[in-house]
């Protein structure tokens, strides 16, 4: 079990079942503003779709509690490409009212390193460009730009940021 803790805040794994990823999707909607009225059924939907993508795969969900137990951000991926050798940094965030704390850069790190350790030689994501917290905090942790995917129905495009471990 990974684990690690940032100030007061603790920092573990989250098991692939869909009672364990239901926090991580609810608190998925209340991250994202364009998904915050979206209903129960595609929340729940969306603990599904979690677990689909990450079972046999070497899925990692990190979550970070407050002392009481509340989930307050979560960070998760999963292995991709032929050679093995990605992994994929699929989603992440952390609710409004914990920002500015270190808190995702902590995730961050404690993600890295588990990557390293199960033998992983990069670590890849995508960040729409007008992103602008998630791209300047990539960037600091030394991502860099290697493509970019435009979208047929939205402005802008996601940038590929790649880094080595
Ligand atoms: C991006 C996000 C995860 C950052 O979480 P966080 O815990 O607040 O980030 P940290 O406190 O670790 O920030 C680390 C650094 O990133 C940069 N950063 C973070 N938020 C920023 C912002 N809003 N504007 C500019 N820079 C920002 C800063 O350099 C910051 O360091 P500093 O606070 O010492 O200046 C959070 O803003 C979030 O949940 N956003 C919505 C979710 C999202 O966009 N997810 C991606 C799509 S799945």
């Amino acid at each position: 079990m990974i684990e690690g803790a940032h100030g007061e805040y603790l920092i573990r794994e989250i098991g692939l079942t869909l009672p364990e990823l239901a926090p991580v999707a609810e608190l998925h909607h209340e991250v994202l503003p364009s998904r915050a009225y979206t209903t129960a059924d595609k929340k729940a939907g969306f603990a599904e779709e979690i677990r689909a993508s990450l079972d046999g795969r070497d899925g990692l969900v990190l979550g970070a509690f407050t002392p009481d137990g509340r989930l307050v951000a979560y960070k998760l991926g999963y292995r991709t490409g032929n050679r093995r050798e990605c992994f994929y940094s699929w989603i992440g965030g952390v609710h409004p009212f914990h920002r500015r704390r270190g808190l995702y850069r902590a995730m961050t790190h404690l993600q890295h390193r588990w990557a390293l350790q199960q033998g992983f030689k990069y670590v890849e994501t995508h960040t729409w460009g007008d992103n602008a917290a998630m791209m300047i905090l990539n960037l600091q942790e030394g991502f860099v730009a290697i493509g970019a995917i435009s979208s047929p129905d939205r402005a802008g495009a996601r940038i590929i940021l790649r880094k080595p471990l």
